[in-house]
């Protein structure tokens, strides 16, 4: 486990959102907090409240797809704060839609914000926790990383990427005698966050409100248990981990229940649209 005495915490796409919520959170618990966003206005205001709060933290702009870009924030929120303890790589976009209805440039964008940027953000950290033989990375992924998820198969592609590289990434340290390095995935279900409130009303995106509905707050509490625990995977809640991996083990099950878990899916959603824009 990692603690402010190891060094400072970068959060990727923290200006808003959950990563937002991280940020104070981490701030609070004595962290340096270095904010990044691809929006670097927002990464600074960000920053503020974390300082307003009595915390320490700095900003930069960073856009996870440039794997330099990353890097300049490992080094230098090591050499600010004396090591690298925590990188968590939260940035991401989502684009709903049957596959075939994406745009090459959205199809791209996806991967590469959140599945290229993630392993991006990893690299950056591990080339500067490897020679201190400690640290902790999180990838926040999703349910959709877990399972098929009609309605946003690209983002779900990205998001299953996210998983397989950083459990992989967390075995090959094991392999190389790494035990104080840690990746841990946390793949919350549906958050009210930015990401989802232009998706209340479209159908097709009624996948995100077919669990449970989060606050920001809730999951931002969760992945500073997990900094305090690491663990490979964290589900939340739990019982729709244990419930996307029953699909998992049955996929021509999951494929032929997928018309009927769409309809209950629009029918919460609406219901949700109902309670929280009447
Ligand atoms: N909201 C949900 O329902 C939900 C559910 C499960 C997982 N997630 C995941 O949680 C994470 C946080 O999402 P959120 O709900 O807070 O979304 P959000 O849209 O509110 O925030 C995402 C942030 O990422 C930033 N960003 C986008 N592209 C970037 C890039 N190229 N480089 C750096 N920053 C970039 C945005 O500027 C924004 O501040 C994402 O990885 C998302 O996939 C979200």
């Amino acid at each position: 486990m990692s603690g402010p005495a190891d060094g400072g915490a970068v959060i990727t796409g923290a200006g808003r959102g959950l990563g937002r919520e991280i940020a104070l959170r981490l701030g609070r618990r004595g962290w340096f907090v270095h904010v990044t966003d691809a929006d670097g206005a927002l990464a600074a205001a960000v920053a503020g409240e974390v300082q307003a709060d009595g915390g320490t933290a700095t900003s930069s702009q960073v856009d996870v797809r440039d794997p330099d870009a990353c890097r300049v924030a490992a080094r230098a929120t090591a050499s600010e704060a004396g090591g690298l303890g925590l990188w968590i790589n939260n940035a991401g976009v989502l684009r709903s839609g049957p596959v075939w209805e994406h745009t090459d440039a959205e199809r791209r964008l996806l991967m590469e914000v959140n599945a290229v940027g993630t392993m991006h953000g990893t690299i950056a950290a591990l080339e500067v926790m490897r020679p201190a033989h400690r640290g902790h990375i999180i990838n926040v992924a999703s349910p959709a990383g877990l399972v098929p998820v009609p309605g946003e198969g690209v983002y779900a592609a990205s998001k299953h990427a996210v998983m397989g590289f950083s459990t992989s990434a967390l075995c090959d340290l094991r392999v190389a005698g790494e035990r104080n390095i840690h990746v841990s995935c946390v793949c919350p279900d549906g958050m009210w966050t930015p990401m989802l409130f232009d998706k209340l009303r479209d159908p097709v995106a009624a996948m995100s409100f077919s669990g449970k509905l989060f606050q920001p707050e809730e999951i931002a509490n969760l992945v500073l248990r997990v900094v305090a625990r690491p663990r490979p995977v964290t589900a939340a809640p739990t019982w729709r981990g244990l419930q996307v991996r029953l699909f998992d083990l049955a996929p021509a099950l999951a494929v032929r229940a997928a018309p009927w878990v769409v309809r209950i899916a629009r029918r919460q959603q609406a219901a949700i649209a109902r309670k929280l824009a009447p």
